[in-house]
């Protein structure tokens, strides 16, 4: 049992803006990055906003799950069902894998690519033809599916707990007194 009921105010305010890079990166990476062939006078600069946001996203990650240690969190809602208890649980601890899968497989890529020198040193070389074939990329374009549709599962748990429940599970995630 916890004494609090909502979240340190610095984990919401990391939840939320979390949220709206992820959403930016996996809107933008599937419909508009891995469409773009690697010659187009575009992609240099494409890249490198997507490097530069992802490393943002594994920095406030890292201060996420250190604060999260640090600070006392709100106990996990019991909705009487205990299949649900757990699925909500579990699906958790798999956004938090897939997250950092995704991270680290983007920064393989990117090292097998040889992007750094390219994108953020100004090396002039050219981009590899294509990224095909490069192993932990095509763990980074999986991932970002299942973590797209565990996106979505996570929005429908919270309008079931909010609209349905009625357990006030989202002002957890906001500011408030306690
Ligand atoms: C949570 C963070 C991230 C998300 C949600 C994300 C999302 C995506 C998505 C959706 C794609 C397109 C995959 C496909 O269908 O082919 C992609 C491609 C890519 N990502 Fe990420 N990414 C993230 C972080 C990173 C990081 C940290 C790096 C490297 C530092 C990176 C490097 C790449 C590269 C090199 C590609 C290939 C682009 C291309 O095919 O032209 N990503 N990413």
């Amino acid at each position: 049992m916890t004494n609090v009921n909502r979240y340190h105010p610095l984990l919401v305010i990391l939840h939320w803006l979390l949220a709206v890079l992820i959403l930016f990166q996996l809107i933008t990476g599937d419909n508009f990055l891995a469409e773009m062939s690697n010659n187009s006078p575009g992609k240099i600069s494409a890249l490198k906003t997507h490097l530069q946001v992802g490393i943002v996203i594994l920095f406030l990650m890292l201060t996420r799950l250190i604060l999260r240690s640090k600070t006392d969190t709100p106990d996990a809602i019991d909705t009487g069902n205990s299949f649900i208890n757990r699925a909500g649980k579990y699906s958790h601890i798999l956004l938090y894998i897939l997250i950092f899968g995704i991270l680290f497989s983007g920064i393989g890529t990117s090292m097998i690519a040889g992007l750094p020198d390219i994108v953020f040193f100004g090396s002039g070389e050219a981009l590899p033809e294509t990224f095909d074939g490069i192993p932990p990329l095509v763990f980074h374009a999986v991932a970002t599916k299942i973590l797209f549709f565990m996106v979505i599962l996570h929005f429908l748990a919270t309008i079931y707990h909010q609209f349905v429940r009625k357990d006030g599970l989202l002002s957890r995630m906001w500011f408030g007194k306690k």
